[in-house]
């Protein structure tokens, strides 16, 4: 029963049965808002260029451009990254094929890895219930699992560190000891604990939420901190993300 925090991104250094992306602002978020409305998968593209080779090649007339760059989407696609734009009307039974700055490079890194796992997930806090309801019995029947945070720039993310923490501590508590887990575990639960539910705190503290602000996206801010809005667990399968 073991449970790991990896605060920067990167492939991951153990054997693992499943991988918890986060990206808090605002990959994460936004696709589970995507599937909770209709979406029917997404393809997650570590580059622009990537994503629009992927679309051309799409074999059904569903298919979608999402994504950012410096949080502007780009050129010919038809939404962003903002959890407001995936609407039901805007995605209904539509496959997202969608790149931004970190999340989705954050996740190939993970999948695309020598240790590889067999699992992976999405979590934000909008959906953080409905995470830990799916993990705690796959860590008492004594998975491996480890929590990514996809982070800013190569580096380290207050805010995905925090939502990082809020899993543990959901996990610790229905758990106890016998949850095994590193420093990184340890180090995002006290940054969990220290802004509690104050998302508004959280996200003025985090650089990546004061750019938001800056630069127009005030309004998504709110949806990323609506804490366990949503029951969907984004889940890969088959090469995409589905509804799980
Ligand atoms: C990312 O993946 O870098 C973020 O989701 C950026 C954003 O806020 O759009």
């Amino acid at each position: 029963m073991r449970l790991e925090v990896q605060l920067i991104p990167g492939p991951p250094k153990i054997d693992l049965d499943i991988v918890v992306v986060i990206d808090v602002l605002r990959f994460t978020t936004s696709a589970a808002y995507a599937l909770s409305n209709g979406a029917r998968s997404i393809l997650p593209c570590g580059t622009v260029d990537a994503a629009r080779t992927a679309v051309r090649q799409a074999k059904t007339g569903r298919a979608m451009l999402a994504g950012e760059r410096n949080a502007v989407r780009p050129d010919g696609f038809d939404l962003g990254n903002s959890p407001l734009e995936f609407t039901p009307a805007a995605v209904q039974d539509r496959d997202i094929i969608w790149t931004t700055t970190n999340g989705t490079r954050a996740i190939q890194l993970v999948l695309a890895s020598a240790t590889a796992p067999r699992d992976a997930i999405l979590l934000s806090y909008v959906n953080l219930t409905a995470v830990a309801a799916l993990l705690e019995p796959r860590l008492r029947e004594d998975a491996v699992v480890a929590v990514a945070c996809s982070g800013r720039e190569g580096g380290f993310a207050l805010e995905d560190a925090a939502c990082a923490g809020a899993l543990v501590r959901r996990l610790h508590a229905s758990l106890g000891d016998a949850l095994t887990v590193n420093d990184g575990a340890r180090a995002s639960a006290c940054i969990d604990e220290a802004y509690g539910e104050d998302f508004a705190r959280l996200f003025r503290d985090a650089q990546h939420g004061r750019f938001l602000r800056d630069h127009g996206f005030g309004a998504d801010l709110q949806a990323c901190g609506a804490l366990d809005a949503l029951q969907v667990v984004p889940r890969w399968r088959d090469g995409r993300f589905v509804a799980g």
